[in-house]
């Protein structure tokens, strides 16, 4: 039995809750969101794609409704309308994040708490501090990780599970595409790829800028962080060690994402990537970033 709870129901929850279902990643899924008649009407509509997936117990609650819960996500908060950036929804989701943590930790003190909400670095940071005695791991850049493997892929001709390539730092506007450490089946990217100034910039924009795009589009991101939700979620339940650029503490300073080692407890390590000066600067200016972010953040 696997019970994976989802706090918040909108857009970016209802795509993990349909990933988890279609991927079978758990045996039961429990939506919860302030407004019930959402979480219900999601719940119900998941519900129907089990008898042509896996047989997933889909349902929505309150808060009670998540004891039990192995992985509890967490969705909840505003998010970029079109031309806002990440950093700019920190003060709303905070005040939101204030009220649900508590009451989700109480609910569900076994769980490892998986944040989604933006800015991601800093709202998994104030969830450790809101929920001190439970694992807490951020969805950090597993979904940028994924956009530079799928840009990459498509340049070399390969399929995106074959190449290895990390997004680090902020899951935001400042972070750092690990070129220096890209590989396509276990050979360095640049013996596969002529990396001109010109790919890497277009390469780097179509990364870093994928969700603006997406969200002029269609006011909201939601499949691609859904999958990656998914993902992660499976590396905790199945005690995988998987690999993932996820968000946790770090020698930077802030909470920022690095190559780190997901298993049942969450967090069982963080790798150190190979960096060129470069990225290493930018990793640091990344982290002044985020830093600085924070300091709008009253204690
Ligand atoms: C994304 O990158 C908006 O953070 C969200 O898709």
């Amino acid at each position: 039995m696997t019970k994976v709870g989802m706090v918040g129901a909108g857009m970016v929850g209802s795509a993990a809750g349909f990933a988890l279902v279609l991927r079978g990643s758990c045996t039961e899924l429990v939506l919860v969101d302030k407004d019930a008649a959402r979480a219900q009407a999601e719940a119900q509509d998941i519900s129907h794609a089990t008898p042509v997936s896996h047989p997933v117990r889909v349902s929505s609650g309150g808060f009670e409704a998540l004891a039990g819960a192995s992985v509890v996500i967490l969705t909840a908060g505003a998010n970029q309308k079109p031309g806002e950036d990440r950093l700019s929804l920190l003060k709303r989701n905070a005040d939101i994040f204030r009220e649900l943590v508590p009451q989700i930790a109480q609910a569900a003190p076994d769980a490892v708490l998986l944040v989604a909400t933006n800015p991601v670095d800093l709202m998994t940071a104030l969830t450790a501090k809101l929920a001190p005695n439970q694992p807490v791991v951020g969805s950090g850049t597993v979904l940028d990780s994924a956009r530079f493997r799928a840009l990459v892929a498509a340049r070399v001709g390969v399929a995106p599970q074959h190449v290895h390539a990390s997004v680090l730092g902020e899951h935001g506007d400042s972070e750092v595409l690990g070129w220096s450490s890209a590989s396509v089946g276990g050979v360095p990217l640049a013996q596969v790829l002529d990396l001109t100034d010109e790919l890497k910039q277009d390469i780097e924009e179509g990364t870093r800028g994928a969700a603006a795009q997406i969200i002029a589009g269609k006011h909201a991101t939601n499949y691609g962080v859904g999958a990656a939700l998914a993902l992660i979620t499976e590396a905790v339940l199945r005690d995988r060690r998987s690999v993932l650029t996820v968000s946790g503490p770090s020698l930077y300073g802030p909470y920022l994402s690095l190559p780190r080692v997901v298993g049942a407890g969450g967090i069982a390590a963080t790798l150190k990537p190979d960096l060129s000066p470069e990225e290493d600067a930018a990793l640091e200016r990344s982290a002044a970033v985020l830093i600085k972010a924070s300091q709008g953040l009253p204690e």
